[in-house]
């Protein structure tokens, strides 16, 4: 339920240098349980003290999130990381990852100590670990000396925030204080890999690749490096984070195809194409991936603004550098062709 009570301030920090006592602001909110959206270099997370059961509890109350979708803990360092995680003393091929990709968008899943209450892991015995790179995301930790749980910061399903003005759209009212760093820099939440098995496992594909992981990653005699095939998720269900307006996925070959009524929006990603047969009234095309990623839930928030009655995404093609875009893009919409259900925009066959 939306509570009235909570006034949300803004402060705008540097993204690179932020200052001391906006950050010492925050920590003392979440040093008394309050809650902060603050951003990172993937997305803006809505920040929790870690180790506070009630002040985790919030966090689901504010995003309408179920219960079962466990949040990624935010730590500084390997130090802390360990103080989270049941045998604190990692195998040396965790440490090498932890080393390899921290600060930056890698979460590992470990097995959790007690420190962290089963609130934040939704009762699973693992909780997935990341060190942010982003000074302000960093600055926040240290200031609170303890790790902060941190899902995207955007209601239960919605798309998730790149600028601060996208937290204050879903969670007005909801949280504290939002700490603006202004636009993100990657864009796409990071890829989650879970550790606790004889092989890493990709459970969420993200802005570092499984090929990424592997090839920068040695073997080691007796144990395989093979990053396994990626299993089922909490949190990964289809439809996921779709924007309000109904968006369908609609591949080139089938554009021509298909005639659409009402105001219509079109995202074309990751190819050069012409004019399109049917009208609508916005189009955005992104060409390039790692831009393409950085303004992708901008756009999509932008769009959803709008006002249209629907919104047409021609997905990038299936190569490897476009795979987790084409991933959120999947789960934002879904297929037009065959739907015979569809009311904002009717489908018609040649
Ligand atoms: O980039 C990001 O990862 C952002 C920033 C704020 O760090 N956070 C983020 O959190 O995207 P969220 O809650 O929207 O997504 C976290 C996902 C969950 O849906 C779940 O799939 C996975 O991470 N996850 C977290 N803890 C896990 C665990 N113990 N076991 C398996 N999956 C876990
Ligand atoms: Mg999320």
């Amino acid at each position: 339920m939306r509570s009235s009570l909570i006034q949300t301030r803004s402060i705008v920090v540097d993204p690179e240098r932020p200052d001391p006592a906006a950050i010492k602001e925050a920590a003392t909110i979440l040093e008394a349980g309050g809650l902060v959206a603050f951003p990172t270099e993937t997305v803006y997370g809505l920040g929790a003290d870690a180790t506070s059961a009630g002040a985790v509890g919030r966090i689901f109350q504010a995003k309408g999130r179920p219960p079962s979708n466990p949040l990624i803990v935010h730590v500084d360092g390997a130090d802390m990381a360990r103080s989270c995680l049941a045998d604190p003393n990692v195998s040396p091929e965790v440490a090498r990852l932890w080393d390899r990709w921290w600060p930056g968008p890698v979460t590992f899943v470990l097995e959790k100590s007690s420190r962290i209450p089963d609130v934040v892991t939704a009762g699973s015995r693992t909780v997935g670990l990341r060190m942010p790179r982003s000074p302000i995301a960093l600055a926040l930790i240290q200031a609170l000396g303890r790790p902060i749980a941190a899902p995207s910061a955007n209601r239960s399903t919605g798309v998730s925030p790149t600028r601060a003005e996208h937290v204050r759209k879903d969670l007005d009212g909801l949280v504290e204080l939002i700490l603006d760093g202004g636009p993100t820099s990657i864009g796409l939440e990071s890829t989650v890999v879970d550790l606790t098995g004889q092989i890493p496992r990709v459970l969420r594909v993200g802005p570092i690749t499984e090929s990424e992981l592997r090839t920068r990653d040695e073997p080691t005699p007796g144990r395989s490096t093979a990053i396994a095939e990626r299993p089922a998720s909490p949190g990964q269900a289809r439809v996921h984070y779709a924007p309000r307006t109904p968006t369908y996925w609609v591949e080139p070959a089938d554009l021509g195809r298909v005639a659409l009524r009402g105001r219509g929006g079109l995202l074309v990603v990751g190819r050069r194409m012409g004019s399109v047969a049917w009208s609508h009234d916005r189009r955005i095309d992104l060409e390039e991936p790692v831009e393409a990623a950085r303004r992708l839930y901008d756009v999509l928030h932008d769009l959803e603004d709008s006002r249209l009655d629907f919104l047409v995404v021609v997905p990038p093609p299936a190569e490897p550098e476009w795979e987790t875009i084409r991933d959120r893009l999947w789960r934002a919409s879904r297929p037009l062709e065959g739907t015979g259900s569809i009311e904002e925009a009717t489908l018609i066959e040649e």
